[in-house]
């Protein structure tokens, strides 16, 4: 069967995209990375995809007028590489809901809390103010809205008594990588679907749950 044609939109370190492309490289995978664009000259995720032996676009919004315009960019850039979806990872420019309207189930995004909660640029700051004794990660379907859309796969971990944002980062990326794949994995075998805006996956869910602290 013919993989699922996927476009990374990175600006930064992209360790996410680095479990995707892992991921990815099993030729039983039922997705394949075809372009990996970022905004930001210079990213490392750009130096991640190259090293795959994956197509990279540079679309640098600095040189656009306005988003509309660098979205325009963006979006014919995908369609010219055949992407069919698109996974936002550690892309960080806010997408208007033309853009986002145009994708529509076409276009996921991973965030480092357990949505809704948490949502923004400051999760684990948020979660240590908040006193929570679980966080984690979301991937989900982007809609207009910031952070929201209907879930596709959480992983939750302990809060600890020591933790600082860098600690608590730490052991949710650790989760991100495990249920990135996991997310497009189920999408590109045709496993989730969008129903009245909720997820419906077909096979078995989890068993078993974490309790912070340990009774
Ligand atoms: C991750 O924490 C992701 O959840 C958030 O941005 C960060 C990107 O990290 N959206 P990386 O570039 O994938 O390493």
């Amino acid at each position: 069967m013919a993989r699922l044609k996927v476009g990374v939109l990175v600006s930064g370190r992209g360790s996410n995209l680095q479990a995707l492309l892992d991921s990815a490289a099993d030729p039983a995978f039922p997705a394949e990375i075809a372009l990996v664009l970022s905004n930001v000259p210079g990213a490392f995720a750009l130096e991640r995809a190259t090293k795959a032996g994956v197509a990279t676009a540079m679309v640098d919004n600095k040189a656009y007028d306005g988003r509309a315009p660098f979205e325009e960019a963006v979006h014919e850039t995908l369609t010219a590489h055949g992407v069919e979806f698109v996974c936002l990872a550690g892309f960080m420019r806010l997408l208007t809901d033309g853009f986002v309207n145009r994708w529509h189930d076409r276009l996921i995004n991973i965030h480092p809390s357990l949505l809704p909660s948490f949502k923004g640029a400051h999760a684990h700051r948020d979660a240590l103010a908040a006193g929570v004794r679980l966080s984690g990660c979301t991937v989900h379907y982007v809609r207009p809205a910031m952070d929201s859309g209907p879930i596709l796969v959480q992983a939750a971990v302990p809060v600890l008594g020591n933790d600082d944002e860098s600690a608590l980062g730490a052991r949710v990326l650790e989760q991100e990588h495990r249920i990135y794949p996991l997310a497009l994995r189920l999408i590109a075998e045709g496993r989730a679907r969008v129903e009245n805006e909720q997820v419906i996956i077909e096979g078995p869910g989890a068993t078993g749950a974490l309790v912070n602290p340990a009774p």
